[in-house]
């Protein structure tokens, strides 16, 4: 064992990180964990089955590096997002990368960065001012409405104000589950002087038209941003993925990592893309039972947001942290998102679903709720 004498204090870390805390939503092993807006059902057996044949093909090549640009995932991705948006996209439309955090990094180092800015609509997923901090771009943080909603028109006075180098539209938003019309998200590009990077991990969820119908009005401008974390039930294949006009992907060429998608996460993820329409199957089942939930919510009283996505931000709780640790308690892992009065579950199983329906009623019943 070596090293353990020194600690972060001893190093010559960059000034602006120090005293900050690492991202992370609490692993812990509890019965019901409904804390990260993951699909609850694993992957089918058939998938599986075939996922393991195509590692296993990939893995007699491993001395040689993979394909650098991904082509022939891109293609099935590619294929993918046309069939479901009606929008005609190519393999040169498509990008690739390890979850859709590394996405936005790679498009944050090429567009953003020391002297530049983002924007975005808060409370909204936290990782993006934590991509923005660790490329050393400056943060604008724009205010929801107290409802969560966006004042469209108060936003778009605001991007042309602030000018942001990158303006992020997270839609179905992160944590609050709302999502955009069209109309919205085109006066905000049109606002927009630079980049505009709509975040869709949620989309599937959702019955609004998809932000890629507009990059042909706006394609050095708009960027999509998907991952296969959230419906595809492949959070641990860590893929994510974007759709742009093909000059956007020229640019992220010129920061990416060479090889940085792995040949075994490329086979994985276009085994999962192979099963997509079974996979997919779940988000029916997901959607009616988010309805299911949020009505027995409010049947007990709580104040639920609408969401497009698959989780729902509840409350509102005296003290959300304290409600937090009752749930945990009751080994129901929520998420305490740092909005004041609100905790936010994910849909899980049908059996996940009636525990946390079951654990909120007592939790009413008793106390931690207000109004
Ligand atoms: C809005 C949003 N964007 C991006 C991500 C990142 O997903 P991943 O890196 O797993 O693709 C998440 C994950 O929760 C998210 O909520």
């Amino acid at each position: 064992m070596i090293g353990f004498d020194v600690t972060l204090a001893d190093l010559p870390l960059r000034a602006d990180l120090v005293g900050k805390s690492p991202y992370g939503a609490p692993q812990l092993d509890v019965p019901v964990k409904i804390n990260t807006n993951e699909n609850p059902y694993p992957p089918s057996a058939a998938l599986v089955a075939d996922l393991a044949a195509s590692v296993a093909a990939a893995a007699t090549e491993l001395n040689r590096y993979p394909d650098r640009d991904a082509v022939a995932l891109r293609e099935q991705l590619a294929g993918y997002l046309s069939a479901s948006t009606g929008i005609d996209l190519s393999s040169a439309n498509v990008w690739a990368a390890n979850g859709s955090n590394e996405i936005l990094l790679q498009l944050l180092q090429a567009f953003a960065g020391p002297g530049r800015s983002a924007l975005g609509f808060e409370p909204s997923y936290s990782m993006h001012p934590i991509i923005a901090s660790g490329t050393r771009t400056t943060w604008i943080s724009c205010p929801r409405r107290a409802d969560f909603t966006v004042d469209i028109d108060a936003a778009a006075a605001l991007v042309r104000e602030r000018a942001p180098d990158v303006l992020f539209i997270t839609s179905p938003n992160n944590p609050t589950g709302g999502s955009l019309p069209l109309q919205d998200i085109r006066a905000l590009v049109r606002a927009a002087p630079g980049i505009v990077v709509v975040d869709e991990a949620y989309a599937e969820f959702s019955d609004r038209p998809s932000a890629i119908g507009l990059i042909d009005q706006f394609p050095a401008k708009l960027v999509v941003v998907r991952t296969m974390s959230k419906a595809f039930a492949f959070a641990g294949g860590r893929l994510g993925y974007l759709a742009a006009a093909p000059a956007v992907i020229d640019a992220l060429l010129l920061v990416r990592l060479p090889y940085h998608l792995s040949a075994l996460t490329q086979a994985a993820a276009s085994a999962a893309l192979r099963h997509a329409d079974d996979t997919l199957g779940s988000v029916a089942h997901l959607i009616a039972e988010r309805r299911r939930v949020r009505q027995s919510l409010v049947d007990n009283g709580f104040d639920v947001i609408d969401s497009d996505a698959n989780f729902l931000l509840f409350g509102r709780f005296d003290d959300q942290v304290a409600a937090w640790r009752q749930y945990l308690d009751a080994g129901v892992l929520v998420r305490d998102m740092g909005i004041p009065g609100y905790l936010r579950a994910t849909i899980g199983t049908d059996t996940e679903n009636d525990v946390l329906l079951e654990k909120s009623a007592q939790l009413f019943a008793t106390a931690g709720r207000t109004q």
